[in-house]
């Protein structure tokens, strides 16, 4: 799948927008300013390195978060209809740890996650056009996250932190201490963990069919979903013509192909 560039443009004002109108204080302005610092890499960012996963092509990952917010607030909607205990956590938690919930994808301050691909037969036969950068050192993508974050000096409040640390649900073994618990005390004290992770896995499955199903049916998919863009898509009051100041020869020739 591509994306327009002015698609990109309008998901990453969409994104900036969701700072501002959700994330209060300080934090908002902390937290706007760090995007708009990585600003020239978030936003041509794939959601992952191959295409068996989701999003993985340049603007990839701001549609992604932005879909996970737009769903995380939907749900939230439909958890309070369902009888759930709204009080357990707030609504800016639940916007922050969504907005937030990948960004150990990023990569560290100096260098990116996912680069172009280099392997000519990998691109041409396999359809890769990234690969994971080995100057990276392993780290999971909540620990990364989490850490950018307080590098940044952002902070987070402690239901945040699980819900970041537990997006990926029982996906990622690693959650089995929070979501497995059989004791009551040890269950988590609030239903955000699952209200994110359920957002996160109903836009993975949105963005695997878009990228997936047409290639196993003849029948041609409704295109105008090939370009979704959200509904709520407000004008942001720190609109940038972000794309028109990439400074990156690689990110341009990559944007310029869009
Ligand atoms: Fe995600």
């Amino acid at each position: 799948m591509k994306l327009t560039a002015e698609i990109i443009q309008a998901n990453w004002e969409i994104f900036l927008t969701n700072i501002e109108e959700h994330i209060s204080g300080n934090r908002g302005e902390q937290l706007l300013s760090f995007y708009k610092r990585y600003e020239e890499r978030v936003i041509l960012m794939p959601a992952a390195h191959k295409k068996e996963y989701h999003g993985a092509f340049p603007g990839g990952y701001v549609a992604h978060v932005n879909r996970v917010v737009e769903g995380s607030l939907r749900l939230y909607d439909m958890w309070e209809e369902m009888g759930c205990d709204m009080t357990t956590f707030t609504k800016e938690e639940l916007v922050f740890s969504a907005i937030n919930h990948d960004l150990g994808k990023m990569g560290d301050k100096e260098h990116e996650s996912y680069i172009p691909q280099t392997d000519k037969w990998r691109k041409d036969k396999l359809g890769e056009d990234y690969m994971f950068n080995k100057q990276l050192a392993f780290c999971s993508v909540p620990d990364r996250g989490l850490f950018l974050l307080q590098q940044h000096d952002i902070s987070y409040s402690f239901n945040e932190m699980i819900a970041i640390q537990t997006h990926d649900g029982l996906y990622d073994v690693a959650n089995e201490k929070y979501l497995k618990a059989f004791m009551p005390e040890q269950k988590p004290r609030t239903s955000l963990p699952y209200i994110l992770h359920q957002a996160d896995m109903m836009a993975a499955r949105i963005e695997f069919e878009y990228e997936w199903l047409p290639k196993f049916s003849k029948d041609s998919v409704d295109k105008s979903k090939s370009q979704f863009t959200l509904s709520t898509n407000k004008k942001s009051s720190t609109k940038s013509k972000a794309l028109n100041t990439v400074s990156s020869p690689g990110l341009k020739s990559m944007l310029d192909s869009l």
